[in-house]
């Protein structure tokens, strides 16, 4: 019967039990309740000799269900139903047909065998989602495959592919051509066996002290403040120092603690966020335009960024740039982003070499004529940035997509007298643009929809988090910076130290704070936009970074912006001149707690992110925290500013 989660057929005298639970096959009460059924019914039934487990497609357990998550548990709970099936007095075979994640590669570890097809792999992304694995993975799998081996699936995000699985003793073997008849065969070969020593029986030796420390700093400082990784770890070792029983049990309280936690509700909240957000209902159904070779003008900061992700994503590139020497030190920066990313093992220094290869630097904008798709990065200049769109139109294909990444200028402006504005729209990578995941897609009016489409086609094979803005000043993300920002200095005026509100913010999960930041950004360039804007007659108020500016403190590149720096150096320390030249400004000095600061700041972000969701410029709160999370470095494990003000109103 095709609604059930679970389907049975025999083989002979072996049951074959498939999970068939779309889309991913998910441990969801019904698919829990069905095997705990069928655990007894298969023992009770004389004509059954052994049991063969399997997910129906080509997944075979993407994990727990984890829309349960935000109720408490139901019965019966997975450590149940694989304390059942270890305990069957038939070998159960975990036939493991894919990808088998969390709960899924907890299952097999209950049985008395496990077996692969070549495409199988297994994980524990539980930490992903802020707990820990609930159902024995923090036992069983150090006493099958070694500590060296589990550790990092368990608390580092590790996978372990089928061939591998079978080095280390995680299955027993690789069955190849037709997988069902395979793991049958390998069921009735096993039927008749006495049965092996339960996983979670099996022993393990103690590595010692030196090991648990080296482990801890590891997984400690890529947990990023996170608690789960570190809590994994600890049950590993209670197992191993005070055996598989206390293991189970502090596995299973951490586990029930952590999932009831704020940590893990923020985690589960972007978990869902960033999965919709590739496909959002707007471009659903609607077939984007097909992408190989991208145009890239600008070969600077944000140029050379965009050009190292298309590469990256398997694209054909061509890089413009104005002239000759301009062209030279773009490619040398290129370069450097490869090389970089070959020596943290990202890839090999060939693969890096091959990217290059695939990438082609001219000069001006006639070799653009065979892209896809040009993704303009020049100056912001409203002006420069026409003339180079009046070209492309020129050069490129009628159904090439040309799309702009500025960072506030009016993309309508831009395209004002542009032909076809169809196919214009903005793509606005962040800083490094290979490494920050955030991409607002920014359709005008005009823009047609599968170029809409198109973008966030782009983004998922760029794996990037695509976030839809409407047209407003510095779209979503930068309008909060700018709040953000200017809440920060509205403290400093009102007395409180700028150092204590940096402090406040790392304390909070930033890398730093909004001081550091502009420091290490370099104050002069928003300068100079208020400059210029002063002298287009705007009115636009004397800043604090305006004084330091003039002051000749431009941030860490003249060794002094907010802070002091050594020269060359980027070590902040307090600075006697700052506070001389501020103090005209400045309320008296007073103190303020970290969390009065973080709740100012966090709640001007989030009536921002109100606002913005008022005009329509973002979908949803989810998208506004998404932008933060990937854009800004706003602490994951918090959630982002909508989630934290939605929580807190729900509190009260
Ligand atoms: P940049 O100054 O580092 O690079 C601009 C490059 O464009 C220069 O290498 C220049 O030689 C080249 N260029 C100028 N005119 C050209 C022409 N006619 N043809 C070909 N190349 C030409 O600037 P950056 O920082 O890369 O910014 C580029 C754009 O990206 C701007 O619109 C900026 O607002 C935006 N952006 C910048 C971000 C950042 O963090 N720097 C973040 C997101 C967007």
């Amino acid at each position: 019967m095709p609604n059930k989660p679970v389907e049975v057929e025999r083989r002979g005298a072996v049951a074959i039990v498939t999970i068939d639970n779309p889309p991913v096959n998910a441990l969801g009460l019904a698919v829990r309740r069905r095997l705990m059924e069928l655990a007894e019914e298969l023992e009770a039934d004389g004509s059954v000799t052994a049991v063969v487990l399997t997910g129906a497609g080509t997944i075979f357990v993407g994990g727990a269900d984890i829309t349960e998550f935000d109720r408490p548990p139901e019965e019966p709970h997975l450590p149940d139903v694989l304390a059942r099936i270890e305990a069957s007095r038939k070998p159960w075979i975990a036939a493991v047909n894919g990808l088998s994640l969390g709960g899924g590669t907890e299952l097999p570890l209950a049985c008395h065998y496990r077996v692969a097809s070549p495409k199988a792999r297994f994980g524990l992304p539980e930490i992903n989602i802020g707990i820990i694995p609930g159902s024995g993975a923090t036992q069983r799998l150090p006493r099958l495959i070694g500590l060296a081996a589990a550790l990092p699936v368990i608390a580092e995000n590790a996978q372990i592919e089928a061939r591998r699985a079978v080095e280390l003793g995680l299955i027993a073997r690789v069955v190849e051509g037709d997988f069902l008849a395979g793991a049958v065969a390998f069921a009735a070969s096993v039927a008749d066996q006495p049965l092996p020593t339960p996983t979670g029986a099996l022993p393990v030796s103690d590595p010692g002290e030196a090991f648990w420390t080296e482990a801890a700093a590891r997984i400690g400082k890529a947990a990023k403040g996170a608690k789960a990784p570190l809590a994994a770890l600890e049950a590993v070792r209670t197992g191993v120092e005070r055996g598989a029983r206390e293991g189970f049990a502090l596995e299973r309280q951490t586990f029930l603690q952590l999932r009831a936690s704020e940590e893990a509700a923020a985690l589960r909240y972007l978990f869902f966020a960033e999965r919709s957000a590739s496909r959002p209902p707007a471009v659903r159904g609607i077939e984007p335009r097909r992408v190989a070779k991208a145009g890239v003008v600008g070969g600077g900061t944000m140029g050379v960024g965009i050009a190292a992700t298309l590469l990256n994503a398997g694209l054909e590139v061509v890089l413009s740039e104005r002239d000759g020497p301009s062209l030279e030190r773009g490619l040398k920066a290129l370069e450097a982003v490869f090389a970089n990313q070959a020596k943290r093992k990202m890839h090999s220094e060939e693969e890096g070499r091959a990217r290059m290869a695939r990438m082609n630097g001219i000069v001006g904008l006639d070799g653009l004529a065979g892209c896809d798709l040009v993704i303009e990065a020049v100056f912001e200049d409203l002006a420069l940035k026409r003339d180079v769109f009046a070209t492309l139109a020129k050069v490129c294909r009628a159904d090439a997509i040309l799309a702009t990444n500025t960072s506030y200028i009016d993309p309508k402006n831009i395209a004002e007298e542009l032909p076809g504005p169809t196919r214009f729209i903005g793509l606005h990578f962040f800083s490094p643009a290979q490494v920050m995941k955030l991409l607002e897609i920014i359709p005008l009016p005009q823009t047609a929809a599968d170029v809409v489409a198109t973008g966030f086609e782009l983004a998922k094979r760029l794996a990037k988090v695509p976030v839809r803005s409407g047209i407003c000043e510095g779209f979503i993300g930068n309008r909060i910076l700018k709040r953000y920002r200017t809440e920060a200095e509205k403290m400093v005026l009102e007395g409180v130290d700028f150092a204590a509100i940096d402090a406040a913010l790392r304390y909070f999960g930033y890398a730093m704070g909004p001081f550091e930041m502009q420091d290490l950004a370099g104050l002069d360039i928003s300068f100079l936009n208020r400059e210029a804007a002063r002298a287009r007659g705007e009115h636009v108020p004397e800043t604090m970074g305006d004084i330091l500016v003039r002051a000749g403190r431009k941030g860490q590149k003249t060794d002094g912006g907010w802070y002091d720096y050594m020269p060359g150096g980027r070590t902040a320390q307090p600075s006697a001149e700052v506070a001389r030249l501020l103090s005209p400004m400045r309320a008296a000095p007073k103190t303020a707690e970290p969390e009065e600061i973080i709740a100012r700041l966090l709640n001007a972000m989030a009536d921002e992110g109100r606002k913005i969701l008022e005009e329509g410029i973002a979908d949803s709160s989810e998208a506004i925290d998404l932008v933060e999370v990937h854009g800004y470095g706003f602490p994951r494990i918090r959630g982002g500013p909508m989630f934290l003000s939605a929580r807190k109103a729900g509190q009260q």
